[in-house]
């Protein structure tokens, strides 16, 4: 008798204790206030298009002034007339500067200094700029590889080396990285894209641990495919495996992921996810990664091993897929 009253009280004690983490982490993160952005400075490279520019809108609708970085600055002006129209107030500033984020260091340093001149001390970086190449590894030019490493990976590490020291002497604000699903998990076809954005993760992960004394955040977004002109021009020349594998995790808009981007970002989340597919993998892979989120870690502690199974079944499926592929190319060359 005793034994069962000692069991009921032990699986009470269980689970009281477990909603009341739940409910306490949830009031405390979820719940949690994000910080403001009125008045206050956000740089957003890429920000002429896709993700970074609606990023740039989000941030404009909360009452930032908004430096936007990309090439073209045809393009460039488009976008800020744009944002503008999402502006809060009359005082905010929308500045483009065209700079190439792979170019020279002096350049991305004149870039960040001219911004900071004329929109004030940056309180946001957010790396967007980036592309996307894929195809598989031996067709892929070593150019190609090494632009882009440059640019998706030196172009954010330059632009975050430049804002580095203000940020930490001010003690305010953080960094965002836009990365991908696929600097997750490396598939078909894009294994020089994957090095670039496993790359980030890598970057944002050290950075985290050095920052957080000085109370600054940062952010890694692992967007599925997105609804971008950048998608459209990357779906050009796809192989079909690559086509069939991304798209499990279906087609997001742009302005979800910068949504949801912002919201963990001013919440100072490691980890931004959106979807089912995301939220698996960013589980599976959560890893040594930066607590950021107790919520987030019970639901990776009690859910590891499970999401592990479910990602061998996602890992067998994409080997069949690509076992198909390659049936049916040989099939084809068969006919001929
Ligand atoms: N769309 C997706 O499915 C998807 C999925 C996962 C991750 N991502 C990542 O999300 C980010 C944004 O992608 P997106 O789809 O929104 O692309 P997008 O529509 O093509 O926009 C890319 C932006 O980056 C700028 N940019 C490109 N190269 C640059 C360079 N060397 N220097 C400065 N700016 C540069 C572009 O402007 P200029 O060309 O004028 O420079 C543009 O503003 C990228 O890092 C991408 O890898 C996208």
């Amino acid at each position: 008798m005793l034994h069962i009253i000692w069991d009921l009280m032990t699986i009470e004690f269980v689970i009281v204790t477990g909603i009341a983490l739940i409910f306490g982490t949830w009031v405390g993160f979820y719940a949690a206030k994000p910080r403001s952005l009125k008045g206050k400075h956000v740089m957003i490279t890429g920000g002429s298009s896709g993700i970074g520019k609606c990023l740039a809108i989000e941030c404009a609708k909360n009452g930032a002034h908004v430096s936007l970085v990309a090439r073209n600055p045809a393009l460039l002006e488009e976008a800020r007339a744009e944002i503008l129209k999402f502006a809060s107030t009359a005082e905010q500033k929308v500045s483009c500067f065209p700079t190439d984020v792979s170019g020279p260091y002096e350049q991305v340093e004149r870039t960040v200094l001219q911004a900071e001149e004329e929109l004030g001390p940056l309180f946001l970086l957010a790396n967007c700029a980036g592309y996307a190449k894929a195809a598989r590894f031996e067709d892929t030019a070593v150019d190609e590889m090494k632009k882009l490493m440059a640019v998706n990976y030196l172009g954010a590490a330059q632009f975050s080396h430049a804002v580095i020291s203000g940020m930490k002497g001010r003690r305010e604000g953080g960094i965002v990285f836009v990365s991908s699903q696929g600097g997750l998990c490396g598939i078909y076809g894009f294994a020089a894209y994957a090095a670039s954005k496993f790359a980030l993760r890598g970057l944002a992960e050290a950075l985290a641990m050095e920052l957080k004394p000085y109370n600054l955040t940062v952010t890694v977004s692992f967007p599925p495919d997105t609804d971008t002109p950048g998608f459209a021009e990357e779906n050009k020349e796809k192989p079909e495996e690559t086509r069939l594998i991304s798209e499990s995790a279906g087609l997001f808009s742009p302005e979800t992921v910068a949504k949801v981007l912002l919201d963990h970002s001013l919440k100072g989340k490691f980890v931004s996810t959106v979807g089912l597919e995301g939220f698996l993998q960013s589980t599976v892979c959560a890893g040594m990664s930066p607590v950021t989120s107790f919520v987030d870690l019970l639901i990776q502690v009690f859910s590891m091993g499970l999401v592990r199974l479910v990602s061998a079944f996602y890992l067998f499926k994409f080997d069949r897929i690509v076992v198909k592929c390659m049936e049916n190319r040989d099939k084809k060359k068969r006919s001929l």
